[in-house]
């Protein structure tokens, strides 16, 4: 039986044009820095969708700790990798997530012990996610675009990528699979883009198609200076024909799951502060802002 359990929530932001009151619940709830960082996006897709993983963070751990979606709080690391300030008093079990926002989508993975399966001493484990569209619309050929992100991957990744007989989506979808994992390993350990991405080589799971029907798929290996890393384990997903994931999980293997599609509502909390004249306020500026042309 698996020590972890794995939270996967997806929300699709094609479906939501929030209404005043819905903005000024989703507001109400995140901590004033997060507004203030909000605030700043020139675009309200951009806004929305940061503001919808603070959210998934929030009913994560407000679920987890049964604390109230309020007292909740957040802080960010030196390289801003959101953490749970309260962890270490709270939840002595522990429990690692992530955010991930591209797009329409934005997908949340969580992992926490399983209290249920009890373990003489638990070692430190830790989850990253990332999804990217599968579309490529730089102004350079494929070819050239492929030139110049040469060194972001390893001689065998670009070999998959680039694989001859396969059209222009296939490698494009190709080449986001492997960003995917590559940015969610990198965002489990949290250090940005700071190490040699070409040392690190991941071997994507070909055993089957990757499809919306058979996500994920699990057999992806990762290599780190050519030394099989153990202690990984990777998911791929397709969440929709043109949008790819993948969640990179260190020290756990939970069971294998695909993401569950949240309605705003799922998200959404009734709270007086709502009403106040400066989260209404605030809203109404953010509502003013442009939508991106897609
Ligand atoms: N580590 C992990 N998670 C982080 C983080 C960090 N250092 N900093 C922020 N996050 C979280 C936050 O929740 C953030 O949401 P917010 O911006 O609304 O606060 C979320 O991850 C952003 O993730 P994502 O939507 O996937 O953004 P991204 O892919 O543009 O950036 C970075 C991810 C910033 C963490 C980082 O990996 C980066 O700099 N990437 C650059 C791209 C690159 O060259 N990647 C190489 C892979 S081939
Ligand atoms: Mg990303």
């Amino acid at each position: 039986m698996a020590q972890h359990k794995c939270t996967r929530w997806a929300v699709d932001l094609a479906s939501w044009s929030p209404t005043l009151p819905q903005l000024a619940q989703a507001v109400a709830v995140i901590q004033a820095e997060e507004r203030g960082r909000l605030q700043k996006f020139f675009y309200i897709d951009d806004f929305l969708s940061s503001l919808v993983g603070r959210l998934l963070m929030r009913k994560y751990v407000s679920v987890q700790s049964g604390m109230d979606y309020k007292e909740v709080q957040f802080a960010r690391d030196v390289r801003g990798k959101p953490y749970w300030t309260q962890a270490a008093n709270e939840c002595p079990n522990q429990m690692s997530f992530n955010v991930s926002h591209q797009g329409n989508f934005v997908l949340f993975a969580g992992v926490s012990m399983d209290t249920k399966v009890k373990v003489a001493e638990p070692t430190t484990f830790g989850v990253g996610v990332d999804v990217m569209k599968i579309e490529y619309s730089g102004g350079k050929s494929l070819s050239e675009f492929f030139r110049i992100m040469q060194r972001k991957f390893s001689d065998s990744e670009w070999r998959y990528i680039r694989r001859p007989h396969h059209n222009e989506f296939d490698q494009v979808q190709a080449f986001m699979r492997h960003w995917c994992l590559k940015e969610a390993y990198v965002k489990e350990l949290g250090v940005g883009i700071t190490i040699d991405l070409q040392k690190i080589s991941f071997k994507v799971d070909t055993s089957r198609e990757l499809s919306v029907a058979e996500s994920p798929l699990t057999g992806t290996t990762l290599r780190c200076n050519d030394m099989l890393m153990h202690d990984w384990h990777f998911e791929e997903h397709l969440l929709h024909p043109k949008y790819c994931a993948a969640i990179a999980f260190r020290n756990c293997k939970p069971e294998e799951g695909k993401f569950e599609l949240l309605k705003m509502d799922q998200l959404l909390v009734e709270t007086e502060s709502a009403t106040s004249i400066e989260v209404v306020q605030y809203c109404r500026e953010a509502l003013r802002k442009e939508r991106r042309k897609s």
